[in-house]
């Protein structure tokens, strides 16, 4: 076991952890962010440079600080390492930069986008950004691209973190789509024109941190705060059938996965579950999702009543 320390948090960790996975041993709350990496995606990470750390001391072996930040989602813990997250000035700035150069090439366009609310950009510009920014330039744009009836690619708001990527390599058997070009004209697309319906493509869209990759099912129903969301289950021969329904009154808006407390799916589902499956006959329902995660979505949600059945929940 290796010892580190995180912003003056000790704890033994296995050999080979990052300092991203250590730092999800402490909580949530004391986790850097990320919006690239995703832990059951593999080769996911070092891509956005939202969860960079200073590391103020290598390993006991070698216990130079190392100059530059560290992007922790790809830095293994060394035995005796000791690392700054919140408590460093210099990280807390870093992370307003790399926010302003996420929102360089992403377009304000909350109001208006289905990802409003459960936005890792969204939350993370709440948390970091600044309201000003020194570039002047003109901003990337492209042409809309149709990628099939089940979701919407709004090029425009992707900040290429290669997820959807991840997913359809590691998940489907049959990629169609990737990032093509380089630099500033890189997009996510299918080259030649191709529609993305593999069983678990949908995949694709709870993994996507933006709103670049979105529900078509789900488009422009509700905002998702004025939705309840509730666990469900059912029998299927695909996935785990363990899902989340987004409900008005009686009716299922949307299906997602269930996600964890770090905003990550607990277990993919397949496109039959996500899309296929709206009535509520389909699903046995648990009861109220619990929102862990801090951002708007958590707010406007009833307190369940352990005593109200959930079809006796008023209408939202
Ligand atoms: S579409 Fe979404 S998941 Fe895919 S690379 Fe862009 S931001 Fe990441
Ligand atoms: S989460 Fe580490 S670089 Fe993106």
């Amino acid at each position: 076991m290796l010892k580190v320390t995180i912003d003056h948090h000790t704890l033994e960790v296995p050999e080979g952890t990052t300092i991203l996975q250590a730092a999800r041993m402490l909580g949530p709350d004391k986790a850097p962010p990320a919006m690239c990496y995703y832990s059951t995606l593999e080769e996911s990470g070092g891509k956005c440079r939202t969860c960079l750390v200073k590391i103020e001391k290598n390993s006991d072996q070698e216990p130079r600080p190392i100059p530059k930040l560290a992007a922790s989602c790809r830095t293994l813990v060394q035995d005796g390492m000791v690392v700054a997250n919140q408590s460093s000035e210099e990280v807390i700035n870093a992370r307003k930069d790399v926010v302003e150069l996420l929102l360089i090439n992403h377009p304000l366009d909350c109001p208006v986008c289905d990802q409003a609310g459960e936005c890792d950009l969204q939350d993370l510009a709440f948390e970091h950004g600044v309201a000003t920014t020194d570039y002047q330039e003109d901003r990337r744009r492209f042409e809309p691209q149709d990628i099939g009836d089940l979701i919407k690619l709004h090029m425009n708001r992707c900040i290429l973190c290669y997820r959807c990527v991840f997913v359809a390599d590691q998940l489907t058997d049959k990629r169609v789509h990737g990032i093509l070009g380089r630099g500033d004209a890189a997009e996510i697309g299918t080259y030649i024109q191709n529609a993305i319906t593999n069983d678990f493509s949908g995949n694709m869209i709870d993994v996507c941190p933006v709103g670049a990759l979105t529900d078509k099912t789900f488009r422009f129903k509700s905002r998702v705060w004025f939705t309840k969301p509730m666990n469900a289950h059912r029998d299927c021969a695909q996935c785990c059938g363990n899902v989340v329904l987004w409900m008005k009154g009686n009716e299922i808006l949307r299906v997602s996965a269930r996600q964890n407390a770090f905003g990550e799916v607990e277990e993919f589902i397949c496109n039959g579950c996500r899309f296929d499956s709206k009535s509520t006959e389909k699903w046995t329902i648990e009861g109220p999702t619990k929102i862990s995660r801090h951002s708007v979505i958590s707010q406007n949600h009833y307190a369940a009543n352990p005593h109200t059945p959930w079809k006796g929940l008023p209408p939202c």
